[in-house]
């Protein structure tokens, strides 16, 4: 057991977090949570994505949103790209860091980027060398590593697989993600090892959605392994469109706790981090899925 010193947290609150929402959030709303969150001691946000408004149309004012944030110097803002026309849209914001998405299982890249693992793989090709190219970094989310809502559970033989593609074709580090929260430490252990034939500890991050209440085990497990990076969302936000019934993201707030409580450094002022999630949440109108944030929050108030 490796346990890292540091971690450092992506926080997908404003894209992943948000994406499902059914109400349009206004961009402002959006920038002011971006805002909040990098005063908090975020480095990494991933802010938005550049696909069909059709699909998602809670992301079409990816623009606005960009062009909205005022940015501060270390702090990296990454956008998802499924495709050329998506990237060609983005670079006029300037990313720092572009997103290709994949998914581990075959149903789930149908329902989610209209096209095969193989399809997807050749989409993101050219999308991934561009950027390269233009010296924007580059990762590549895997979805549904343990579990698939179409296809139930995921050996991880075709974590390997997808990994390997993503690899091939020059993506610099990839989320071993588990879309819809069913996965528990031994199995995403069992994603995150798949993982580790194509790419070093250093270039794995964790992106474990809570449905099942397990992201937090699966966060330990993880760091049991030496992983040092974990995607999560403020206040527990988010749910994919094309995942029924999967809850968001681990709260970054629990994760924060979790990792200080064990002398983890993040970076993150905790209590910042609480008012930008009972920020977001007020604005949503409803209590924040962190209960580390609940537990806070009634101390306050108490
Ligand atoms: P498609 O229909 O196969 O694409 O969609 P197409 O090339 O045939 O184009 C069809 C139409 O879409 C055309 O417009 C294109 O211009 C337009 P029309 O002529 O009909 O008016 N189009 C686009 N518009 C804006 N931006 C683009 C773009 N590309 C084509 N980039 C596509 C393919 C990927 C675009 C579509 O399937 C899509 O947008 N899917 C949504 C995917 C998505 O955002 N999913 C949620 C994020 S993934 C996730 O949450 C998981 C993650 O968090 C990790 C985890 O937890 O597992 C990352
Ligand atoms: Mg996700």
């Amino acid at each position: 057991m490796k346990l890292p010193t540091r971690v450092r947290l992506i926080d997908v609150g404003p894209r992943d977090g948000l994406q499902n929402e059914k109400q349009p959030v206004p961009a402002a709303i959006k920038i002011e949570l971006v805002h909040r969150l990098q005063a908090a001691g975020l480095k990494e946000i991933e802010v938005t994505s550049y696909v069909s408004p059709k699909w998602v149309p809670q992301m079409a004012d990816n623009h606005d949103v960009m062009a909205g944030i005022t940015r501060l110097t270390g702090v990296a803002y990454s956008v998802l790209t499924p495709n050329l026309k998506g990237f060609e849209s983005a670079v006029l914001d300037q990313p720092d860091e572009i997103v290709v998405f994949g998914a581990a299982s075959e149903a789930f890249s149908q329902k989610n980027i209209n096209c095969s693992i193989a399809e997807s793989i050749e989409r993101f090709a050219p999308v991934v060398e561009a950027a390269l190219a233009k010296g924007i970094a580059v990762r590549g989310a895997m979805s549904c590593t343990v579990g698939c809502p179409y296809e139930g559970d995921i050996a991880p033989e075709r974590v390997a697989y997808l990994a390997k593609l993503m690899a091939d074709i020059g993506v610099r580090r990839v989320d071993v993600a588990d879309t819809i929260g069913v996965g528990t430490p031994r199995r995403v252990q069992a994603a995150i090892e798949a993982t580790l034939q194509h790419f070093s500890i250093d270039a794995v991050s964790g992106h474990f959605h809570d449905t099942y209440g397990q992201a937090l085990s699966n966060t330990l497990a993880a760091l049991e392994m030496g992983v040092w990076n974990f995607q999560s969302s403020v206040s527990g936000l988010g749910g994919c469109p094309y995942a029924k019934g999967a809850t968001g993201n681990v709260a970054t707030e629990d994760v924060v706790y979790l990792l200080h409580g064990m002398g983890i450094e993040t970076g993150i002022d905790l209590d910042a981090l609480v008012d930008a999630g009972a920020y977001i949440s007020e604005q949503l109108g409803r209590p924040s899925g962190s209960r580390v944030a609940r537990a806070l929050l009634a101390k306050r108030a108490g």
